[in-house]
C-alpha cells in the first residue's frame, strides 16, 4: 500500500524537531509499491527526499517537493553453523532489530543499541557507536535502481564503507533506494567491550547486559529524542595528519586521539568544542548539549537558523584556536 499527503509537518518525522512542513509525504509497504511510487507523475514532477528515522537531518526551510519513507518491516532469517543471516526490512526501527537479535540470542549488533534512526539508513549512514559499526555486521544491502527500477544487491564490500560513509553517500548518491539490509550474526557472540568504560558499566558481559550498559551510557550522554530535539552528533570527528596532531599535542597534552587509517590521527570533535568554551552556549532556541558537547539541541522552539547559527559559529571558533576544520555529520536539507 501507498499512503500519500499533502502538506504536513515533518515535525514527527525527523528527531531535530523543527517547526517545517513538506508538501507531499509518501510511505510504501513494499518493493513493488516502491516501483509504482517511482514513475508516478509524483515523483516525476517534484523534488524528492527519500528519509529513515530522520535521525541526521537538519530541514533548513519547508520541503517543497515529496518527502518518501519506507514502511517495508519484514524480517527474514536463514542460518548455518555459525551465523544467523537476518533480511530486515528498511523500516524497521533501528533499535527493534538491535533488540530482537539480542533477545534471540544472536551476536553482533549489541553495542549499536538505542541508536535513532531505522534499518535502511544504518547501511547509508554505517552508523556506529562503542567500538562497532554497521558494516561490521552488513552481509547485503538490497537496493532498488531510483532510473529503472531494477533490484541491485550490494555485497558489503560494494558498498565502500568508511567512518560514517558508503557508496550511498558519495558515488551513487541519490541512485539507489535501500529496500533491506542483510546482517550476518553470531550464534556464539564475540563481546567487545574495549571502549571508554563499557566494561566497567557491563560487568559479567551477556547479549542482554551489554545492551543495558550501552542504553544506559547512552542515556547519560545523549539526550532523549523525544523529550529534546537533536542530531546526535552534530559534527563528524575530524582526521587529521601525524604532523597537525603532533603540533596540537604539544600544547594540548590531555587531548584525546584515536588511530585512523593512513597514518592519520581522529580527534574528538567533541572535546575540541568542550574545550573552544562552548559548554552549554546556545543561540536564540538551540544549544550545545551540556553532557555531550558533539549534540546540539534544540533546546526552546529552535529555528532551523539558531541551529545553522550556532554551528557556523562552532565551526569557526574551532577552527580559529586549532587550525581543525570539522564537518557536520548531520545532512542539511
Ligand atoms: N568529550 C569532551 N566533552 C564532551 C563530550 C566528550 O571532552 O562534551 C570527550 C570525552 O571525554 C572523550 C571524547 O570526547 O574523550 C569522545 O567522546 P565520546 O566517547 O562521547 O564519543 P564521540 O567521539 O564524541 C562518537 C560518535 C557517537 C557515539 C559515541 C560512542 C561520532 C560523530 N559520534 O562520539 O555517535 O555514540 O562515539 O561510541 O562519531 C552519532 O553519530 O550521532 C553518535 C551519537
Amino acid at each position: 500500500m501507498i499512503r500519500i499527503e499533502e502538506n504536513i509537518s515533518l515535525k514527527p518525522y525527523h528527531t531535530f524537531g523543527m517547526n517545517v512542513n513538506t508538501r507531499y509525504f509518501a510511505e510504501y509497504e513494499t518493493v513493488e509499491d516502491l516501483r509504482s511510487l517511482l514513475i508516478s507523475p509524483l515523483i516525476k514532477n517534484n523534488n524528492n527526499l527519500h528519509i529513515g528515522g530522520g535521525s541526521n537531518l537538519l530541514f533548513t526551510k519547508d520541503y517543497t517537493g515529496i518527502i518518501i519513507h519506507s514502511c517495508i518491516k519484514t524480517y527474514t532469517k536463514t542460518e548455518d553453523l555459525d551465523f544467523v543471516y537476518l533480511k530486515v526490512g528498511a523500516g524497521v526501527v533501528w533499535d527493534d532489530f538491535v533488540a530482537y537479535t539480542v533477545q534471540n540470542g544472536w551476536g553482533g549488533a549489541e553495542n549499536l543499541s538505542y541508536i535513532p534512526g531505522e534499518v535502511g539508513a544504518s547501511a547509508v549512514q554505517n552508523v556506529g557507536a562503542y567500538g562497532v559499526e554497521a558494516k561490521d555486521l552488513i552481509e547485503r544491502v538490497y537496493t532498488i535502481s531510483v532510473e529503472t527500477g531494477e533490484e541491485r544487491i550490494f555485497t558489503n564490500e560494494e558498498c565502500n564503507y568508511g567512518y560514517r560513509t558508503s557508496i550511498f553517500k558519495k558515488e551513487l548518491r541519490g541512485q539507489y533506494i535501500v529496500t533491506h539490509v542483510e546482517f550476518k550474526l553470531h550464534k556464539n557472540p564475540i563481546f567487545k567491550l574495549t571502549y571508554g568504560n563499557l566494561q566497567a558499566v557491563v560487568g559479567e558481559p551477556t547479549l542482554m547486559s551489554v545492551r543495558n550498559a550501552v542504553i544506559s551510557v547512552r542515556k547519560q550522554k545523549l539526550p532523549e529524542p523525544s523529550e529534546k530535539g537533536s542530531a546526535g552528533s552534530f559534527f563528524i570527528n575530524p582526521v587529521v595528519e601525524t604532523e597537525k596532531y603532533q603540533d596540537l599535542k604539544k600544547q594540548y597534552p590531555e587531548m584525546p586521539s584515536y588511530p585512523a587509517s593512513d597514518g592519520k590521527v581522529k580527534l574528538s570533535a567533541a572535546w575540541l568544542i568542550d574545550k573552544a568554551g562552548w559548554h552549554g552556549k546556545r543561540v536564540g532556541g538551540a544549544a550545545v548539549y551540556p553532557k555531550q558537547c558533539l549534540v546540539l539541541v534544540n533546546d526552546n522552539n529552535a529555528t532551523p537558523q539558531d541551529v545553522i547559527e550556532l554551528a557556523s559559529q562552532i565551526k569557526n571558533s574551532v577552527y580559529e584556536k586549532y587550525g581543525v576544520i570539522i564537518t557536520p555529520e548531520v545532512n542539511y536539507i
